[in-house]
């Protein structure tokens, strides 16, 4: 039986390159229009995906990903806007847990996040992996927080309206496919990890913060990701 495989998704082409840039390809294969990559990472058998931005694109490859391949795991990379007055660009968020933010049901008596009728609203990360990620030597600042996923990008405008996503959320971090990954993953008891990058402080600069800083905090996450897959037990 061929060891199973890890599984990496990232929603943009800089984060995707990161990887592509840092393994061995060794084929690939399209389904719906992505394209999905066969690699192997520090010695460990992994298929790395492009999602694209947003919750469904990113639950629906994730869907797919654990039909065809009956993945060991899941690693989603990339990038996020801070929440946390603490984060820097560039510094590393490792998703404790992760909330859809915009997923608000609240008239008819659910907490915001809360999926109604069920007891989904946060999902938490793969404690094993997030042992292993939070004792990486990394170069860059490593926390470890509450990511919130929504079909938005944060700017300034956002932040005061949407102050919730701090007062009553407790967000540290903020991007647009973290918690669908998360649920679809708990739905199938697949292990997850969430790890980004701060890009820009979801504040009247963020857009410019986001597009200039892209491809370099793009590697950071890389560079955790590569860490993780370089400590876990290898496949015989
Ligand atoms: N991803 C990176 N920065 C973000 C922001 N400000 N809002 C939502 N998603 C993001």
């Amino acid at each position: 039986m061929p060891p199973r495989t890890t599984i990496l998704l990232t929603a943009m082409e800089e984060e995707l390159q990161a990887f592509l840039d840092h393994s061995t390809r060794l084929g690939s294969e399209s389904w719906a229009g992505w394209t999905i990559h066969h690699l192997e990472c520090a010695g460990m058998p992994c298929v790395a995906v492009r999602s694209g931005v947003g919750k469904v694109l990113a639950s629906m490859v994730t869907q797919h990903l654990i039909d065809r391949f009956q993945p060991s795991r899941l690693i989603l990379s990339g990038v996020a806007g801070a929440l946390n007055p603490d984060y820097e660009p560039g510094d590393i968020v490792l998703a404790r847990d992760l909330i859809q933010h915009d997923l608000d049901v609240r008239a008819l008596g659910f907490p915001r996040g809360q999926v109604p009728w069920s007891n989904d609203r946060i999902f938490t990360s793969c404690p094993d992996l997030l042992r292993i990620a939070q004792k990486l030597q990394t170069p860059h600042r490593l926390f470890t927080g509450r990511i919130l996923t929504g079909d938005q990008f944060f700017t300034h405008s956002e932040l005061l309206s949407h102050s919730y996503v701090r007062d009553e959320l407790a967000g540290d971090a903020i991007e647009m496919e973290g918690a669908a990954v998360a649920q679809v993953c708990s739905r199938h008891q697949l292990p997850f990890l969430v790890v980004r990058t701060i890009s820009d402080k979801a504040d009247g600069s963020a857009h410019l913060d986001f597009s200039r800083l892209l491809p370099e905090v793009a590697r950071n996450s890389w560079s955790v990701v590569e860490g993780i897959l370089a400590a876990l037990p290898k496949p015989v």
